[in-house]
C-alpha cells in the first residue's frame, strides 16, 4: 500500500547566491527526511516537545519534520555558519513554522545547560567527507562537507553530547557514510548505553549513505 509522501518544504526564497555559502539540500538531506517520514508513527508516539538539529544548513530537514508532525514541538537549530542560521530561520518562517530558533554555534555550545536531558529528537547531517585535517574548522561552505580523518572530526566531537542531551525517550538520527565507520560510531555510543541501528541506507553517486538511529538502551 502506498502512502502520500509528505511534501518537502518550500525553499523558493533561497537564491543561487545563497547556495554559494549554504549547503544545498542533496541526497543526504533527502535520505534523512525519508527516514523521518518512515518513522513518523514511532516519533509521534514519543510525543516530542523539543527537537534539536545540529548543522541545519538551509533548515530544510527540521522544517520537514516540523510540518510532518502534527503536534506542537520546539525546533532548535544550530550551525557554525551564520548565513546558514539566517537561511534556516527564513525557511521556517516561509513554511509557517514559528516555534523555532536558529543559533550560530559550534555543535551545541550555548544550549547544553538549557537542553540537557530534554531533547526528544536530535538530528545531524554532519560534514562527513574524509578530507585533509586542515580543511576542517571553517565557518563557510567548506564546513558543510569537510570531515577530516575518516570524515569523523565533527561527528566524534558531537558523540559525547548525545547521552547528555537525549531525554529518556529521545531518538538521535545521524547521517553518515561507509567511510565514517558506522560500526565504530555505534560502539562508541553503546558505551553510554545508547543503542544504534541502520535505519536506512542508499547509494548516491559515489557515496554509500546511511542514517543511524539511536535511543537509550
Ligand atoms: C552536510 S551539511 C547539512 C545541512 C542540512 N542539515 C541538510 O541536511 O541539508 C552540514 C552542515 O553542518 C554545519 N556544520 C559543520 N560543522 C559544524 C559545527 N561544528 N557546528 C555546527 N554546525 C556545523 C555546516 O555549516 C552545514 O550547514
Amino acid at each position: 500500500m502506498f502512502r502520500d509522501m509528505h511534501p518537502t518544504p518550500n525553499i523558493s526564497h533561497i537564491t543561487r547566491e545563497d547556495y554559494n555559502d549554504v549547503y544545498e539540500p542533496s541526497e543526504d538531506s533527502f535520505l534523512l527526511m525519508d527516514v523521518l517520514e518512515n518513522d513518523v508513527q514511532a516519533i509521534t508516539k514519543i510525543r516530542p516537545m523539543i527537537c534539536l538539529e545540529v548543522g541545519s544548513g538551509t533548515g530544510v530537514v527540521s522544517c520537514f519534520l516540523a510540518t510532518l508532525l502534527q503536534q506542537p514541538c520546539m525546533f532548535w537549530m544550530t550551525d557554525i555558519n551564520t548565513k546558514a542560521s539566517q537561511v534556516s530561520m527564513n525557511t521556517m518562517r516561509q513554511n509557517k513554522v514559528y516555534m523555532t530558533d536558529a543559533i550560530t554555534s559550534d555543535l551545541t555550545t550555548g544550549l547544553m545547560d538549557r537542553l540537557q536531558g530534554k531533547v526528544d529528537l536530535l538530528l545531524c547531517n554532519p560534514p562527513y567527507v574524509p578530507t585533509p585535517l586542515q580543511e576542517v574548522g571553517s565557518n563557510g561552505i567548506a564546513a558543510s562537507w569537510a570531515g577530516g580523518n575518516n570524515g569523523r572530526e565533527v561527528i566524534d566531537r558531537l558523540l559525547p553530547a548525545v547521552n547528555k542531551l537525549l531525554s529518556p525517550q529521545g531518538l538521535f538520527y545521524l547521517l553518515c557514510v561507509k567511510e565514517n565507520k558506522p560500526d565504530e560510531i555505534m560502539a562508541t555510543l553503546q558505551t553510554d548505553n545508547i543503542s544504534g541501528c541502520v535505519a536506512m541506507q542508499r547509494r548516491a553517486h559515489n557515496e554509500f549513505l546511511m542514517v543511524l538511529r539511536f535511543n537509550h538502551s
